[in-house]
C-alpha cells in the first residue's frame, strides 16, 4: 500500500463542498440572469429563489465553520494574503510547468503555491463582494436610490465574470491538468478523502512535505 499523508482536514472539506456547491449554483443561477437570451429560464422567479437559497448557504457555511476552526482560518487568511519572493520563483517557473508540464524549473513549494493563494485571495475578497452588494440588492431594492443598486448590479457582475474565469482555471487545475493527476493520490484525493501520496506530496508541495516530517521528526524525539 502506497505510503499517504493528510493534506486537508474532514472540516475543511466539508466545507469546501457545500460552500463550492453553493458558489457553482449561484454562478449557473446568476448566469440565467446575466445573459438575457436565458430570461426564459428566469420566469416564475425560480432562479431567482434558488438563487437566494444558494447565497444563504454560502454565508452561513463558513459562519458555522471559522469559530470552530479559527486557527485553520486565520492560517489560510494570513496565507492568501502573505505574499514574496517565492512567489516571484513561482511565477517564472508556472508557464513551462503548466504548458509543458516541465517539473525540473518550479522550486519546491509550500502547502499552498502562488496559484493556490490566488484562488484564495480571490475567494475571500469577491466572496466579501458579492455578499455585501448581493444583501443590498436583496434587502433595500424598493427603497434604496435607482444608482447605488445600479453601481451594486455592476459590481456583482464584474465579480461574477472574474470568479467565473478563475473557476474554470480552479477545476482544470485541481482535476485535469495531466500534472494534478493521478486522481486516486493526487490533488482530487486531496479534496475527495484529506490524503495524497507521499510522492504527490513531494513532487507538488516539497517546502510543506519537509516542514511536516521535520515536525514528526521533533514529536517523536
Ligand atoms: C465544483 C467544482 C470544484 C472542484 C472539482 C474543486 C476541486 C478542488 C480540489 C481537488 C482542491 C484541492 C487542490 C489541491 O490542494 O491540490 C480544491 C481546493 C480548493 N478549492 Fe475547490 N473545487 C471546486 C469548486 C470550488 C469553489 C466554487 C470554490 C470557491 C468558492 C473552491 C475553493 C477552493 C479553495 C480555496 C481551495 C484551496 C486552494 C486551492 O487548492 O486552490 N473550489 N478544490
Ligand atoms: C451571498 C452571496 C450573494 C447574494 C446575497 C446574491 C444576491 C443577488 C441578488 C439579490 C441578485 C438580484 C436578482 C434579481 O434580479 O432579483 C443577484 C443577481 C446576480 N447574481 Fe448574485 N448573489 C450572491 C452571490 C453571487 C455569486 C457567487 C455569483 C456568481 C458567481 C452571483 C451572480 C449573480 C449574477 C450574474 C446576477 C445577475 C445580475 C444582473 O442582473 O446583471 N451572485 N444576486
Amino acid at each position: 500500500m502506497e505510503q499517504e499523508v493528510e493534506r486537508y482536514r474532514k472540516p475543511t472539506r466539508i466545507l469546501h463542498w457545500i460552500h463550492g456547491g453553493a458558489f457553482v449554483v449561484l454562478f449557473l443561477t446568476g448566469l440565467i440572469l446575466f445573459i438575457p437570451q436565458l430570461g426564459i429560464l428566469a420566469q416564475d422567479s425560480w432562479t431567482r429563489v434558488i438563487h437566494r437559497i444558494a447565497a444563504v448557504l454560502f454565508v452561513v457555511v463558513p459562519l458555522i465553520y471559522i469559530p470552530l476552526n479559527w486557527k485553520a482560518t486565520l492560517r489560510g487568511i494570513k496565507n492568501a494574503f502573505t505574499w514574496g519572493r517565492e512567489d516571484i520563483g513561482w511565477l517564472k517557473a508556472a508557464p513551462r510547468y503548466y504548458f509543458l508540464c516541465d517539473e525540473e524549473t518550479m522550486p519546491p513549494q509550500p502547502h499552498m503555491n502562488t496559484g493556490q493563494k490566488m484562488w484564495w485571495f480571490m475567494v475571500i475578497v469577491f466572496g466579501l463582494i458579492f455578499v455585501i452588494t448581493g444583501l443590498i440588492m436583496w434587502a433595500f431594492k424598493t427603497v434604496a436610490p435607482a444608482a447605488l443598486l445600479q453601481w451594486m448590479v455592476f459590481i456583482h457582475d464584474v465579480a461574477f465574470i472574474a470568479t467565473g474565469c478563475m473557476l474554470f482555471v480552479h477545476i482544470y487545475l485541481s482535476v485535469i491538468h495531466p500534472l494534478m493527476r493521478p486522481t486516486r493520490t493526487g490533488a482530487w484525493s486531496s479534496m475527495a478523502r484529506g490524503k495524497v501520496s507521499v510522492e504527490y506530496a513531494k513532487s507538488h508541495h516539497g517546502k510543506w512535505y519537509e516542514e511536516i516530517t521535520k515536525a514528526k521528526e521533533v514529536q517523536s524525539e
